[in-house]
């Protein structure tokens, strides 16, 4: 059996790193809040004429060096992004583009906050028919060009960055001690949009349009939500929360990472957390703990890792694999 196997990854941040602190100044919020509430210490957000594309392209050049290929072995490029430089073309194509490559295909995924998971789904698919031996897929957000600086309920919680991984076929014996994707569940709701949403688009104001968000709903959903999903992925594959070495979480909330754990029974020690270090960079997110875990050693070869996000729509899902 074909199974995508994960080669390589990279990360990329802005330089400008701004603190609860330097928000404080600006918003009728306080560090304490921000922390107490979110467990967000910092952010990263691009500067003035940093777009989306330059984050996902430092993002892909670092998974394609860290895999050992160059862009001539890709087959595909897919980027998650609810933040694109332009409405079209895809800001996968800029990539594709700014790599030199002119074969293969590229193209966009936008389930926002669940981005990464639902590309991840797709390069699977397209790994396992044979469609494709090796994809990039990459998680890219600039959020901070889609906040109201004046909500402080909203603008305290996002970040900007990107994250990437090169996914290669291999064979597999079509069990779970295959290296790879193991499965991926998604699911959306999209009677919930107005609990998260933009309040504007091309279609409908011509211009982006603002986050708004609800956000004790989003956080009682999210909740019950990805342990749904988790469990989904684990029933897949015959488990319990017991075999999984490394949870990697979307990133929106400590308490929500914390209440997940708690509703499934899982070791907090084996959840990994950057959100104090990068706040919610929605379809990065993902991919920036993964990277973070792994270039810290944390998640080695051969560890049972789960992948879940939540995001607008709503979407949510999760992805097992085995590192
Ligand atoms: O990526 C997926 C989508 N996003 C999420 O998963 C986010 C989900 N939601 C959350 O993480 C939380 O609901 C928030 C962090 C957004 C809010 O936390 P909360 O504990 O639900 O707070 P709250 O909205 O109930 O607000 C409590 C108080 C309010 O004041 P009053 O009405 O009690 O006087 C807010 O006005 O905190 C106030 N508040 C703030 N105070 C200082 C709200 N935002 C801030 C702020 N600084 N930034």
């Amino acid at each position: 059996m074909i199974r995508a196997r994960i080669i390589g990854c990279g990360a990329f941040l802005p330089d400008n790193v701004v603190t609860n602190d330097d928000l404080a100044a600006k918003v009728d919020t306080s560090d304490e809040w921000i922390r107490e509430r979110t467990g967000i210490r910092q952010r990263y957000i691009a500067l003035p004429g940093e777009k989306t594309s330059d984050l996902a392209l430092g993002a892909a050049r670092a998974a394609l060096t860290d895999a050992g290929i160059d862009a001539g072995e890709l087959d595909m490029i897919i980027c998650a992004t609810t933040t694109p430089d332009e409405s079209f073309p895809a800001t996968a194509t800029i990539v594709q583009s700014r790599l030199g490559m002119g074969h293969g295909a590229a193209f966009d995924v936008q389930a926002v906050c669940s981005g990464f998971i639902y590309g991840l789904a797709v390069a699977d698919s397209m790994i396992r028919t044979g469609a494709a031996r090796t994809i990039l897929l990459i998680g890219a957000e600039t959020m901070s060009r889609l906040l109201d600086w004046n909500d402080r309920t909203t603008c305290v919680l996002f970040g900007d960055g990107a994250g990437a991984v090169v996914l290669q076929a291999h064979d597999g014996l079509g069990d779970n001690s295959d290296q790879g994707v193991l499965n991926t569940r998604l699911f959306s709701d999209g009677r919930l949009h107005d609990m998260l949403y933009t309040d504007g688009g091309v279609s409908s104001t011509q211009t982006v349009g603002k986050l708004r968000m609800h956000g004790k709903e989003v956080f009682k959903h999210a909740v019950t939500n990805i342990a749904a999903a988790i469990q989904a992925s684990l029933d897949a594959a015959g488990l319990t929360v017991e075999d999984i070495d490394w949870f990697v979480p979307h990133q929106a909330n400590q308490r929500i990472l914390d209440g997940t754990a708690r509703k499934l029974g899982i070791d907090p020690g084996r959840v990994i957390s950057t959100v104090a270090q990068h706040g919610n960079t929605s379809a990065a997110s993902v991919p920036l703990a993964l990277c973070t875990a792994v270039r810290e050693g944390r998640i080695k070869r051969g560890d049972l890792v789960l992948l879940e996000a939540m995001g607008g729509g709503f979407t949510w899902g999760a992805a097992l694999l085995r590192w």
